[in-house]
């Protein structure tokens, strides 16, 4: 009784061993595909169309972000000089809804990926415009935080991340430096408010922070070049 159990058990335990190596042998090729697709596909995207990115930009953009990306309207972002990584990422986030904005979803609806590939390495390749702080005081009070961060409410320096003069660091830390102060004021708010909640690290990073430091930061960045 006990051999014929035991012997019945060492069958099982086999052919679960033998099941298992098939098992293997069958997904290991199966895996080996999934590596060379993914490669693939990471090569697929073909170069991006900069001639079609510039065409998209002058025909449907530049009405609100101005020549060459560089919006003379303060409540419509520069784009000039922009990672294409963090623009790719946002213009794919008003199409799904992840970043809220009633105009630019609308906007964004009418790329497709190649689109939205195109007209952010374009802006990438164009060049910024200086911005200007409007007062000593305000861009002091932001000078402090952007470069020391508030020990007191755990915030860290913008520096950190954005580099201390604003250029960001490609691709993940947007470029900061020369945006208009109004629209770095909604976006602050917007982060805090969790009006904007495409981002938990800024999230986390503006929720003490208070208007007048916002506005603040937002005055310094504008300055900084
Ligand atoms: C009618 C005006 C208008 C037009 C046209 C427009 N935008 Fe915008 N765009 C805005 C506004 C307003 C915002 C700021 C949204 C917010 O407050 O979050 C914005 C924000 C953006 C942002 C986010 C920038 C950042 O730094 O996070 C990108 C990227 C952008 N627009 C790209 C485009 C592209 C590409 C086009 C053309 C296909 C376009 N926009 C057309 C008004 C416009
Ligand atoms: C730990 C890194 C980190 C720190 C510190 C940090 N940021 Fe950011 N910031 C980010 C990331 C990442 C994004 C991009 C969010 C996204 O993908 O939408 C961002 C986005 C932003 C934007 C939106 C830019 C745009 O064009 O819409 C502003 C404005 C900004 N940060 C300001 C600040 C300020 C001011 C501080 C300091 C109080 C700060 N950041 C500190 C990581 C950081």
């Amino acid at each position: 009784m006990i051999d014929i159990v035991e012997s019945e058990g060492f069958c099982a335990h086999n052919f679960k061993f033998v099941a298992m190596k098939l098992i293997a042998s069958l997904m290991m090729p199966a895996a080996l595909a999934v590596v060379a697709v993914t490669a693939f596909a990471a090569d697929a995207p073909a170069k991006p169309d900069l001639a079609k990115g510039e065409a998209t930009y002058s025909g449907v953009c530049a009405a609100c972000h101005g020549a060459g990306g560089n919006s003379e309207v303060p409540n419509y972002p520069v784009l000039a000089q922009q990672f294409p990584g963090y623009l790719v990422k946002q213009l794919q986030e008003f199409k799904s809804g992840k970043r809220e904005d009633a105009v630019m979803q609308g906007m964004a609806a009418t790329l497709d990926d190649e689109g939205v590939r195109d007209v952010s390495a374009w802006l990438g390749t164009q060049k910024a415009k200086n911005g200007v702080a409007q007062s000593k005081d305000l861009a002091a009070v932001g000078e402090s935080i952007y470069r020391g961060g508030a020990q007191d409410r755990g915030i860290a320096a913008c520096a950190g991340c954005h580099s201390p003069n604003g250029a960001g660091v490609p691709v993940q830390f947007p470029r900061l430096a020369g945006q208009h102060q109004e629209y770095t004021v909604k976006q602050l708010s917007d982060f805090r408010g969790g009006k904007r909640t495409n981002s938990t690290v800024m999230h986390d990073e503006v929720k003490y922070l208070t208007d007048h430091e916002i506005q603040g930061l937002a005055d310094y960045i504008a300055g900084l070049r």
